[in-house]
């Protein structure tokens, strides 16, 4: 088990937005419900959940489904400072994969990241949690 200090309360708040979030989840096949909120530069608050379709595959994640509000919302300048998920099924869920990369696009990279792990929650700073983002460097 990682020793971390308790995370800070505006992180505790952001997680209880994301727990509040995930009970709009769409998740009638896997039954898994999740939320995120992410807190941008300018100090606003985007939440998301995960939205499940029937063909699996057009599934979209907690996390994504919030960037993609918050620059539907306040346009593609935004940058986001800090991002808590939940899930309403007491199991450990780090952003996956493809909301990592997704989120490497408007996050700073020292934005804490804070989401359920086997022991409560986790902070991890982004670029610990997503140390090899793919960047488009063609010659
Ligand atoms: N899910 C998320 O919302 N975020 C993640 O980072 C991982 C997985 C959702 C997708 C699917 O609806 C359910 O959890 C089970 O995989």
């Amino acid at each position: 088990m990682t020793n971390q200090a308790p995370p800070e309360a505006a992180l505790l708040s952001l997680l209880d937005l994301a727990r509040k979030a995930a009970q709009h989840a769409y998740a009638p096949y896997s039954g898994f419900r999740v939320g995120a909120a992410l807190r941008l530069a300018r100090g606003q608050i985007v939440t998301g959940t995960n939205v499940e379709n029937v063909s699996y595959g057009l599934t979209i994640c907690a996390e994504r489904s919030a960037l993609v509000r918050a620059v539907s919302q306040f346009g593609p300048e935004i940058r986001i400072e800090a991002v808590a998920v939940a899930n309403l099924n007491a199991a450990p869920s780090p952003p996956c994969g493809a909301c990592r990369q997704v989120l490497s696009e408007f996050i700073l990279p020292d934005a804490p990241v804070i989401f359920p792990a086997e022991d409560g929650p986790r902070t991890m700073p982004f670029r610990e949690l997503f140390p090899a983002a793919f960047e488009l460097k063609a010659k």
